[in-house]
């Protein structure tokens, strides 16, 4: 995706995944989780797939459009509501990308970069950089994404 930003676009091509996805896996059971503030994880996911695929047309960044948008969607595909204690969730920063990957697979099958995308999205939390162009971009969009929804919750 190079040249100028071109929103609608964007919004077909994450519109047109999210359908797919809706026809073969839990996606819309991310709809029931909360993220951060009022945001839930659903909605920080397609966030998330937005403003990486805005930051690759931004920085001229060549990607696997697909790739970027199935992986930012499914990213915190972890389907538990990580807010609960006493659930062993008091790791969950480090151990929800793994998660995620496990549920994805069970539903479909995944390319390299998305299995990159969604098990390296907390770098450097987790200490193995992302592999890909289009899994910086998710980890970064992730970044900001969550950054924004934390800060406009106070
Ligand atoms: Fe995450
Ligand atoms: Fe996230």
């Amino acid at each position: 995706m190079q040249g100028t930003v071109r929103k609608n676009e964007i919004a077909a091509l994450v519109k047109n995944e999210i359908k797919r996805l809706n026809e073969k896996s839990r996606f819309q059971d991310t709809k029931k989780y909360m993220q951060h503030g009022r945001v839930s994880v659903y909605e920080h996911c397609v966030r998330v797939a937005y403003t990486s695929c805005y930051l690759a047309a931004v920085l001229k960044i060549p990607v696997d459009r697909t790739a970027l948008v199935r992986g930012a969607l499914l990213h915190d595909y972890f389907l538990y509501d990580w807010h609960e204690k006493g659930e062993g969730h008091s790791l969950h920063g480090f151990f929800h990308p793994r998660k995620a990957w496990e549920n994805a697979r069970q539903d479909m099958p995944l390319s390299d970069i998305e299995k990159n995308i969604i098990l390296r999205h907390m770098f450097p939390l987790t200490v193995v950089p992302p592999q890909f162009r289009e899994a910086w971009l998710v980890c970064a969009a992730d970044k900001i994404c969550a950054m924004k929804e934390t800060v406009s919750k106070r």
